[in-house]
């Protein structure tokens, strides 16, 4: 059984997709953390983004391997341990120009069918319910106001160490946002068959039991 977990920046895919993953006893797939370590290494190797020849050797030989270690979400790619450098803002600054890439796409939705063969999973993005799993048996877009997602997105970057004024981080999201709905290859949209959940005034707990509860209403249908 697929879950799919789309929606713009900030909104809270994450955490609440960790947490119903924990709670149904699926797998997770964080694909925003597949594209922020692509885009960690193409910046880090020095790769141009229109040297097409280096990009395939790289893309051919990529290995992105995510799991839990005593709780904490571990993102390696070809060996190499990248789960803080990620979420720098250097690298959330570039992901969207990186993953626009039509070769780069192809070769993650590639991993990320792979990635859930026989498995039950929630999987998070923005392409999910579109473009990856079109057939994923449940579809969520979570949405929420841009200031509660400055906020959030503040107190994740203060836990890692780093300090960020709304206003900035407000402008940082919207930038993003657009540039990840306006792209020519799967851009960020909402699947006409994917339900809207909007936490700007829902409580960490009652977006996940949301989920949870549609899950267990869909799974009983079912049967
Ligand atoms: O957690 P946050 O909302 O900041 O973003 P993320 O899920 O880590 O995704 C980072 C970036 O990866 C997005 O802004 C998109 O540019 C890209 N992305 C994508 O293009 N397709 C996906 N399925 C997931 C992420």
């Amino acid at each position: 059984m697929i879950i799919a977990i789309d929606g713009p920046a900030a909104t809270g895919k994450s955490t609440t997709a960790i947490a119903v993953a924990e709670e149904l006893g699926f797998t997770y797939l964080d694909t925003g953390a597949m594209y922020r370590a692509v885009t960690f290494s193409v910046i880090d190797r020095g790769i141009s983004l229109d040297d097409k020849d280096s990009l395939k050797i790289f893309l051919n030989m990529l290995d992105i391997n995510m799991y839990f270690d005593d709780k904490v979400f571990k993102v390696e790619i070809n060996d190499r341990d990248v789960t803080g450098k990620i979420r720098d803002p250097e690298i959330t600054s570039r992901v969207s120009e990186v993953s626009a890439v039509q070769e780069i796409r192809k070769a993650m939705v590639n991993l990320q069918r792979q990635m859930v063969v026989g498995k039950n999973c929630v999987v998070e993005g923005r392409d999910i319910g579109t473009v990856v799993f079109p057939e994923a048996d449940l579809k969520f877009f979570m949405v929420a106001d841009v200031r509660v997602r400055a906020e959030r997105r503040q107190k994740d970057l203060l836990v890692i160490g780093k300090n960020k004024n709304i206003g900035e981080l407000e402008v940082d999201i919207k930038k993003r946002d657009n540039k990840d709905s306006s792209r020519t290859h799967s851009p960020l949209l909402k699947s006409d068959d994917a339900i809207i959940i909007d936490t700007s005034n829902l409580e960490f707990e009652e977006q996940v039991n949301l989920i949870i509860e549609l899950t267990k209403n869909y799974k009983k249908e079912m049967t």
